[in-house]
């Protein structure tokens, strides 16, 4: 189950990006907002909380710019929030920084692109290796900073 969450600028963005992946068979939780206007940490909180208590398996956050929503989902303790605009990055994030919530901008790119951007997040596995002792020492400074 993938958790999805937008503000009102990326309702029409988070439509199409639910279709895109429920076309492909994958399930969602849609947390919000249905149009009307809200601040997006209300909307991050949700879907970090389902990712963190593995209710959802990865969450999905738009915004305008998707930087409130990475702000704010990096916050959350086990959250690995990536902002991505290119499928390099959709593509790396998830084999090199088990990336485990994608934002993306909906003032900043297409819809295609973003459909796209986030079914590379969901089909991408973690390298582990050398990658999962970095992953270790993210969750060390989360821990005891
Ligand atoms: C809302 O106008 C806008 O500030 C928000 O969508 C987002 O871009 C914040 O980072």
């Amino acid at each position: 189950m993938i958790a999805i969450g937008c503000d009102h600028a990326g309702v029409e963005m988070k439509k199409a990006v639910i279709d895109a992946l429920k076309e492909k068979g994958f399930e969602l939780k849609d947390l919000g907002t249905d149009g009307e206007p809200c601040d997006y940490p209300v909307i991050a909180k949700a879907v970090c909380e389902l990712v963190q208590s593995g209710e959802c398996e990865k969450g999905i956050l738009i915004c305008g710019t998707g930087i409130g929503m990475s702000m704010t989902a990096n916050k959350f303790k086990g959250i690995r929030a990536a902002l991505c605009s290119d499928s390099f990055s959709a593509k790396y994030t998830r084999l090199h920084n088990d990336a485990n919530v994608m934002c993306m901008g909906a003032r900043v790119l297409g819809t295609g692109l973003a459909c796209e951007l986030a079914e590379i997040f969901m089909t991408t596995e973690f390298e582990g290796g050398r990658h999962k002792r970095r992953i270790d020492l993210i969750t060390d400074i989360e821990n005891n900073r």
